[in-house]
């Protein structure tokens, strides 16, 4: 391959300086520089997500170089601050000028919908890192999601509160898809298995005012509050949950994994112990994999711990080098999305593909509770539901 590109490189030179018109040296790299563009939010509310995002890439290409099938990788970061409209003019942009082969990121759902229609007129691959609403990638053929849906996260505890002594819920999330999402899938599988959901509250996104919610979700007197936010929300959601002593009341605080993502969970206190929730990762997975991801990461980053964000990242251009690999570093939209369908790996998560009917992640959920393990909070999981798809696009 190298050789060959050697071969060719030398003899469009050949030609050009016969023609007089030897190809200036941007234009060489060009060819040889495959662009990611990577979208996400790096500052306002949600700045967690895309930084964790970009050190999961940057671990990635610092642990298996930026160079494949003979191809230079160079990631293009930009900012959308957590604006659907920035989101789309941004991709715009990126493709438009930069050239980008692929897009990536997305910390928000809204922000990764508002770039379907230029990802479908453009034929570019958007590989999604974090946006878990489940009908994302039924937007645009171009899309593929390395990160995680609601449903799929949160059947598992539905189905494990049922069948372990939880009679009654209310249900707290957020209202804009995941959280709706969440909402209707805990309902549908709690109640199957013949448990009651007493009230289904919805807090706002922007500047969430949890506490008046928790009171009505206590009020209720239910055996568990299921809680979702997004996992930059994490902190101040269960900062209100310890205030109001719920995890101290006998009432069972439980949720998909981005109540006690792993970033923020370090900064609680002992009030948490015992949270349980369903998740695809945990900086406490025991796999080898996993162990030297978060060393190589802690190592990278200040001894700052990995979360699901960060997973997302390092996945996601695992998925980029592999099509790319498959295709032979060929750029074209249809060729790599037909290489990133069926993609399967060992990622620090466990096992995972993308399916090949939906382009959408299939991957272990754990069942965790919030143990403290060398000093540390840390999500422990002790169950596993294997290769799970998102219920609603089977
Ligand atoms: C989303 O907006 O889709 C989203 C963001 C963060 C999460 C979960 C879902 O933790």
């Amino acid at each position: 391959m190298l050789r060959r590109q050697l071969l060719l490189g030398a003899a469009s030179l050949a030609t050009g300086v016969v023609a007089g018109l030897a190809p200036s040296a941007p234009a060489l790299a060009q060819q040889q520089t495959v662009k990611v563009g990577f979208i996400a939010a790096m500052t306002g509310p949600q700045a967690s997500s895309g930084r964790q995002m970009l050190q999961g890439i940057r671990l990635y290409q610092a642990l298996n170089g930026d160079t494949v099938a003979g191809k230079k990788i160079e990631v293009i970061v930009r900012d959308d601050t957590g604006v659907a409209d920035q989101t789309r003019r941004i991709a715009q942009e990126l493709i438009v000028n930069e050239k980008v082969a692929f897009i990536s990121g997305f910390s928000l759902t809204p922000l990764a919908l508002a770039v379907a229609p230029v990802i479908t007129q453009s034929k570019t691959p958007a590989i999604i890192m974090t946006a878990g609403t489940s009908i994302i990638t039924a937007q645009s053929p171009y899309f593929a999601r390395v990160s995680f849906t609601l449903p799929q996260q949160t059947m598992p505890m539905a189905e494990w509160a049922a069948k372990n002594g939880v009679k009654t819920a209310v249900t707290l999330v957020t209202d804009y898809g995941p959280g709706l999402d969440s909402e209707k899938a805990f309902a549908e599988k709690f109640t199957e298995l013949g448990g009651k959901v007493l009230a289904q509250l919805r807090a706002p996104l922007a500047n969430p005012e949890f506490a008046p919610f928790l009171q009505r979700a206590a009020d209720a007197k239910p055996d568990a509050i299921f809680l979702f936010v997004p996992g930059t929300q994490a902190g101040p959601l269960m900062r209100q949950v310890v205030d109001r002593g719920l995890t101290k009341s006998g009432v069972k605080i439980i949720g998909p994994g981005d109540i006690t993502e792993d970033e923020q969970l370090v900064s609680m206190d002992d009030s948490v112990l015992g949270v349980l929730t369903s998740h695809f990762y945990s900086a406490a997975h025991g796999s080898d994999a996993n162990k030297r991801f978060v060393a190589e990461f802690r190592k990278a980053n200040n001894n700052q711990r990995p979360n699901f964000f960060a997973v997302g990242g390092w996945d996601g251009m695992h998925a980029i080098y592999e099509a790319l690999r498959k295709t032979n570093g060929e750029t074209d939209g249809d060729k790599i999305m037909g290489a990133l369908r069926g993609l399967e790996w060992d990622s620090p998560r466990g096992r995972m593909s993308i399916d090949p009917q939906t382009r959408d992640v299939v991957q272990d959920v754990y069942i965790r509770r919030v143990e403290r393990r060398d000093g540390e909070l840390y999500n422990i999981e002790f169950d596993v539901v294997r290769q799970v798809k998102d219920p609603y696009r089977k």
